[in-house]
Order: C-alpha cells, then structure tokens, then sequence
C-alpha cells in the first residue's frame, strides 16, 4: 500500500492519524497552508501545502483531513484538486470499527474509531463516519458528508450530499434528507428533510434557511 499525505493538519487530522495507524498506514506527511509548513502533528512533519499535490501523486495516496461542520466547502474543493492532480484518495477504516462485507464505502471516506456500518449500507466518497456513529442497513450517505461522533442513522435513511449530521443525533427509519442539511448535535429528526438549511431540535425542525 502506498503511503499516505494528509491534507489538513487540525483537529480531525489527529484523529485521522489514530486510524491510519490503526490499521497499519504509512503517513508520508501533511499538507496546510504556508504558515503551517515546518510545524508536526502527532509526531508527523507538515511538509507543504496543497500546491504540492502533483508531487506526491504517483508515489502516495491522500486523506482529506480537514474538518467540517457548517461548510463542506473546503473539504470538496481540497478532493477534487486531488482528482485534477491525478491523485488517488484512500480509503480507511478504523481498527476498531464494523463495516459489514455486504456494505460499500467510497474512496477518501474514513469510517472512524467504533463506528458501525450494517449490511447493505452505501456511503459516498469524502465522507467522515466519526468515532462511534452507526450506519444501519440499507442505509445510503451521500458524497461528502460528515457523519459526527455518536450519530445514529437508522434502516433505510438516505443522506444526500454535504450533509452534516450533528454529534449524537437519530435519524428515524428510513428518513430521506436532501443535499445541503446541517443537522445540530442532540436532534431527532422524525420526517424527510426536503430543503437545504440548518435543523434541529427533538423533533428537528427549520431553524436556519440556506
Ligand atoms: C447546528 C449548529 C451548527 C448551529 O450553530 P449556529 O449556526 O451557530 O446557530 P445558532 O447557535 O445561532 O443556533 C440557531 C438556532 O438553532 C438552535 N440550535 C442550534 N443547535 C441546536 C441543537 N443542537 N439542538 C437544538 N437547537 C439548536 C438555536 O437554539 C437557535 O435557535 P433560535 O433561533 O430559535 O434561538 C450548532 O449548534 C451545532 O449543533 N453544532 C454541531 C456540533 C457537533 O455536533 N460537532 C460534532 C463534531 S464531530
């Protein structure tokens, strides 16, 4: 397997390295903007900043490690300079996580730490399971999404892209939420969501229009 370049050196960076090391990855190093190049992660040098992509193409596969909550803006730009440098994004899955044989995970998606993905699941590409979120079966995530710490996707839900689920929150069987949803940490959310916006609550409801 080749090594990896990180793309990101914050917060969810770190716990990308917990589960790249989990599983036995090589880190190459990390790629952030010019003011960080020279600082370590977690013992793992920053070694550019994301100009530098082509470089590393032929001879590493990335991991976007930047994180999103309100905007997945930069995490999906940062992917698809990847793609347009001919770079290939890696897959990871944690150690400790479940991912059923019958499930299906796209490439840049990390699955985290204790998360749990049940047979017939489909998630998209750069995407985050976070530490400990549970993807029920027949479950469909979109492209790009961030699936936070905790979450509970029900049977048969289907997440459109750039979502953001928020830490803890339960999605009811085979709820459907659209592209563009931010759902706050600690909803419900009882009913499809059919517009973009933020929504939250126990049950969630509108509280931010986009
Ligand atoms: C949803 C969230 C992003 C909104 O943040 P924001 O844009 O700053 O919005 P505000 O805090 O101004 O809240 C807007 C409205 O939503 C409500 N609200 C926000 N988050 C809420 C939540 N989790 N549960 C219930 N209501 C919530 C606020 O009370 C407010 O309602 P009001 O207009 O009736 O007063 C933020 O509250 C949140 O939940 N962040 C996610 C944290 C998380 O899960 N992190 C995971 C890291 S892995």
């Amino acid at each position: 397997m080749k090594p990896l370049v990180l793309i990101g050196g914050g917060g969810h960076c770190q716990s990308v390295i917990e589960v790249a090391e989990s599983c036995g990855r090589t880190i190459r190093g990390i790629l952030d903007v010019p003011a960080e190049v020279g600082r370590e992660v977690l013992g793992y040098s920053i070694i550019g900043t994301d100009d530098a992509i082509a470089n590393y193409a032929a001879s590493c596969e990335f991991v976007i490690t930047v994180g999103f909550i309100k905007d997945p803006s930069l995490r999906i730009r940062l992917y698809e300079k990847v793609l347009a440098a001919g770079g290939e994004l890696a897959t990871l899955i944690a150690s400790t996580a479940y991912v059923s044989r019958h499930a299906v995970i796209g490439k840049g998606t990390v699955v985290m730490h204790h998360a749990f993905v049940n047979a017939g699941a489909e998630v998209g590409e750069n995407v985050i399971l976070n530490t400990g979120c549970n993807v029920e079966h027949s479950a469909r995530v979109g492209n790009h999404c961030h699936i936070s710490t905790g979450v509970m996707v029900n049977g048969d839900c289907n997440i459109g892209d750039n979502c953001f689920i928020g830490s803890q929150s339960v999605l009811a069987n085979a709820v459907s939420i659209c592209n563009d949803v931010l759902v706050g940490a600690g909803s419900f959310v009882r009913k499809s969501i059919l517009k973009p916006g933020v929504y939250s609550g126990n049950p969630a409801i509108l509280k931010i229009k986009r």
